[in-house]
């Protein structure tokens, strides 16, 4: 009967109206008060994930804060038994969820931008929707009647994040692309303007110091091809072209470019390499035209980025490789540390990279390496991260009199074909 109530989109109260008519909330909770077993929330109601949420939540440097359609009694348990920083009531505020005025409220009250904060709730219309207009990051949780009903509802679809359970919830505000990291890296416009001429690519290219032999991503990338002694390869995302033309000298096979840019397909042909200018995610060859294919830096410019693992993956033959090298989340930490900024969202990192690519290959393997940048000095920094677009960070570079070193974090996946 509640779920019909739910489904309805009616009062719950109603299904207490039902199976007694004349129900009333208020004189209820007064008799229950009076029989000494007032209707409160104690902290054996808390779910078990609550806790461990929000320590991790804390650990993530968040401020966790809760509020809801409720009253001073359980805001009051809310802050002493969970310690929380921000505590809000629709009986504290005078106004209820789903209003606007809630939503801004709690904004105030956290003192942050609407977009900063993550709201949890079980329900679509009280919590999800009124989130979303209000611009925060809207989670809904499939826990309790409404969360499972609500979970049905095809506006469940619009929230950022769907949990079946708080445990769920670090990793995955985790894995959110940070909005405030401006441009993503697979933003059509920032990749356009990244590689219009070889310019930017080659300020970053210069930072990296020489690895030990055999210890550099490229030097393992080639070992890995050398190992399935292709005939054919394809590069895609060639950018000047200097890694393909090392796979024709050192593999002594025929080497196929694919670039977006005509800019880099035009350094690329300069080295006398076959070179056109096209898009990963729509590859303009048959099926296993190539014995290996190479994705260098470059999968993670790709806004659909399982078509283009799909189609690697098509163009190969059967027990073809794909050798993909991308960054960790780590990525220069030093140099980010220094600037109190974050590096762009990456979709496809040291830590993301390997379930992506085994949907479409029967084995991946991930080679976790080691790089070392070196700043000559602040301009030399602040150029870098010019290159990004990041000039923000950038003019909060403080002035280093020694060379600024930082580290990366490059990774090889090495993914086989069936
Ligand atoms: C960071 S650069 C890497 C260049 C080179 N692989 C290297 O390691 O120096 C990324 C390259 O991928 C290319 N690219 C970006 N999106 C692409 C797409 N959808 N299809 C093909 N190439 C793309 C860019 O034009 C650029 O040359």
């Amino acid at each position: 009967m509640l779920g019909a109530t739910i489904e309805r989109g009616a009062d719950h109260l109603e299904t207490l109206r039902i199976v007694r008519p004349g129900f009333d909330l208020d004189t209820e909770r007064r008799a229950r008060a009076a029989a000494g077993r007032p209707d409160e929330l104690r902290p054996v109601d808390f779910h078990p994930d609550a806790r461990p949420c929000i320590d991790a939540l804390r650990d993530m440097g968040l401020t966790v804060g809760a509020a809801g359609n409720t009253d001073a009694a359980t805001e009051r348990l809310l802050r002493d038994h969970l310690g929380l920083e921000l505590v809000a009531s629709s009986g504290g505020l005078g106004v209820a969820k789903p209003a606007p005025a809630f939503f801004a409220a709690i904004a105030e009250l956290a003192g942050v931008e609407p977009g900063r904060i993550a709201y949890v709730g079980d329900r679509v219309d009280n919590d999800v929707e009124p989130a979303l207009a209000a611009g925060m990051v809207a989670v809904h949780i499939r826990r309790g009647p409404w969360g499972h009903l609500h979970a049905e509802w095809p506006e469940a679809a619009a929230a950022h994040l769907r949990i079946d359970s708080l445990a769920e919830l670090p990793a995955a505000l985790s894995a959110l692309p940070d909005e405030r990291t401006t441009v993503r890296l697979n933003d059509d416009g920032f990749v356009h303007d990244q590689y219009a001429s070889t310019a930017k690519l080659e300020t970053r290219i210069a930072v990296w110091q020489p690895a030990a032999p055999g210890r550099s991503p490229q030097d393992v990338a080639i070992a890995r091809l050398a190992a399935c002694a292709p005939a054919r390869l394809l590069e895609v995302g060639p950018g000047t072209g200097a890694f393909a033309e090392r796979c024709r000298t050192q593999l002594r096979c025929e080497v196929v470019a694919l670039d977006s840019s005509a800019e880099m397909v035009r350094a690329t042909a300069a080295r006398g390499i076959t070179a056109i200018v096209g898009d990963v995610a729509g590859l303009p060859f048959a099926a296993g035209e190539f014995d290996c294919a190479v994705a260098a830096w470059m999968l993670y410019h790709v806004p659909d980025l399982d078509t283009a693992i799909a189609e690697l993956a098509r163009v190969l033959a059967p027990g073809g490789r794909l050798v993909a090298i991308t960054n960790g989340d780590e990525h220069l930490r030093e140099l980010y540390a220094a600037v109190g900024g974050t590096k762009l969202a990456s979709s496809f990192s040291r830590e993301n990279g390997a379930a992506q690519l085994a949907r479409h290959f029967a084995r991946v393997d991930r080679i976790d390496l080691e790089a070392r940048a070196v700043f000559a000095d602040r301009a030399a920094a602040a150029a870098y991260l010019a290159t990004l677009g990041q000039e923000e960070l950038a003019a909060r570079l403080p002035d280093f009199s020694e060379p600024f070193v930082a580290s990366g974090a490059p990774t090889v996946f090495v993914a086989d074909r069936a």
